[in-house]
């Protein structure tokens, strides 16, 4: 664990879901505000003259990390953006199959439905296993749902529900080898797993600053393969969509300038990775492999403590691992553990209610006593809820 000070959480609140949204460390923040106030003393040069170049920089400091290259890297405010924006790109006729899966992130998933109901496309939603033996049952899953219509295959890198990090180079190959074309919805892989994301062959890839990699929220970035540039837009149509410029593709054009923002959380993405990286002898590799140790621990302690099996074997596990506890209501759980326990922790409904998991996160501001608190605390909530069950 590291010094706690540096982070604005509450005092004495366990916070067990960096997952959902990140956190940022105080520095980070404060270097927003800073840019923020530089953009109040001239917003016109800091927006029009000023911005491009400064998005510049910034896609030339993440692209070696991300292994991208810069000038296929848009920025977006979050996935969901990215997401929707790609299918809205994407040609497709009536009987053409969009495949996705049951442990994709429900915003997402309802992108993929929306757009198959515009364009007469069919979304194809396969059930991933749960607990699940192997990685390889992944693949084997989703590649009996590939047939001669399969489109476009939207996928996690790492599962949102439940935290499963995706065999994705395998399932990438298999989709190749059929013609479809790849959509990775990584939102939790940049600061959670090594990437090298051109190297992956895929069409597009999309994930955020704001959750590992610790940045202000609302900065995240769509990466899309050469071939694909021309024809990739974002799902908000502005002044970009005439540009006459050649200086400048018009794929970074249109998503560079999507309507009025504050583009302070994506600035201050530099400062973000180079705080993650000072939270480690190691630097990021290190903050990686010590928060999967912590999260495999504390799933473990938690199986233990409530007599549960893990889901999954370790290799699919990252910074984020989840449990399915006894059937029951999810959210009066997770507002228990807030208001009664001082835990921020996810409890989901996961597939039929009242199945339903929760989710650990692991970052450098949590320790081992952090899911043994979880585990007490489960242990009174789950027996109360049984009491009063059987009353
Ligand atoms: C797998 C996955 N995709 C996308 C998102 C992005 O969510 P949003 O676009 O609402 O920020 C999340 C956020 O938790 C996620 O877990």
């Amino acid at each position: 664990m590291t010094d706690k000070s540096i982070w604005a959480h509450e005092d004495g609140l366990t916070f067990l879901n960096h997952g959902s949204f990140g956190a940022t460390p105080r520095p980070v923040l404060e270097h927003q505000a800073s840019l923020r106030a530089e953009m109040e003393r001239d917003p016109i040069r800091f927006l029009v003259d000023e911005l491009e170049q400064r998005l510049d920089t910034v896609r030339a400091f993440v692209a070696p990390r991300l292994g991208a290259p810069a000038e296929g890297l848009a920025f977006v405010p979050n996935p969901t953006f990215a997401v929707n924006s790609v299918l809205a790109s994407i040609a497709l006729s009536p009987g053409d199959e969009i495949v996705f899966t049951s442990h994709g992130y429900n915003a997402c998933n309802n992108a993929v439905r929306r757009r198959a109901e515009q364009s007469g496309a069919v979304p194809v939603c396969v059930e991933l296993p749960f607990p699940v033996a192997s990685a390889s049952a992944v693949t084997e899953r989703l590649v009996s749902a590939f047939t001669e219509r399969t489109r476009l295959l939207l996928v996690d890198h790492v599962t949102s529900p439940t935290g499963l990090v995706l065999p994705i180079e395998d399932i990438v190959r298999e989709a190749h080898a059929r013609g479809i074309d790849v959509l990775i919805d990584g939102a939790h892989a940049p600061g959670m797993l090594p990437l090298s994301i051109e190297r992956l062959g895929v069409a597009w890839y999309t994930g955020a600053f704001h959750k590992w990699l610790c940045a202000p929220k609302g900065a995240s970035f769509l990466y899309t393969r050469e071939d694909k540039r021309g024809a990739t837009r974002p799902i908000v149509t502005s002044h970009g969509a005439n540009t006459t410029r050649t200086d400048r593709s018009r794929y970074l054009v249109e998503f560079d300038w999507t309507g009025t923002h504050d583009p302070t959380a994506l600035l201050s993405v530099p400062a973000a990775i180079e705080a993650v990286e000072a939270l480690h002898p190691d630097g990021i590799a290190g903050v990686m492999r010590d928060n999967r140790e912590l999260a495999l621990r504390g799933r473990d302690l938690l199986a233990e403590r409530l007599e549960r099996e893990p889901p999954c074997p370790d290799d699919m596990v990252g910074s984020l691992a989840a449990l399915s506890l006894p059937a029951g209501p999810a959210d009066p759980l997770r507002l228990a553990l807030r208001r009664r326990h001082r835990i921020q922790v996810p409890v989901f409904a996961f597939r039929q209610a009242p199945e339903r998991l929760v989710r650990v996160s692991a970052q450098r501001y949590n320790a081992l006593d952090d899911y043994e608190h979880l585990a007490r605390a489960l242990e009174l909530e789950l027996a109360a809820e049984l009491e009063l069950a059987l009353r």
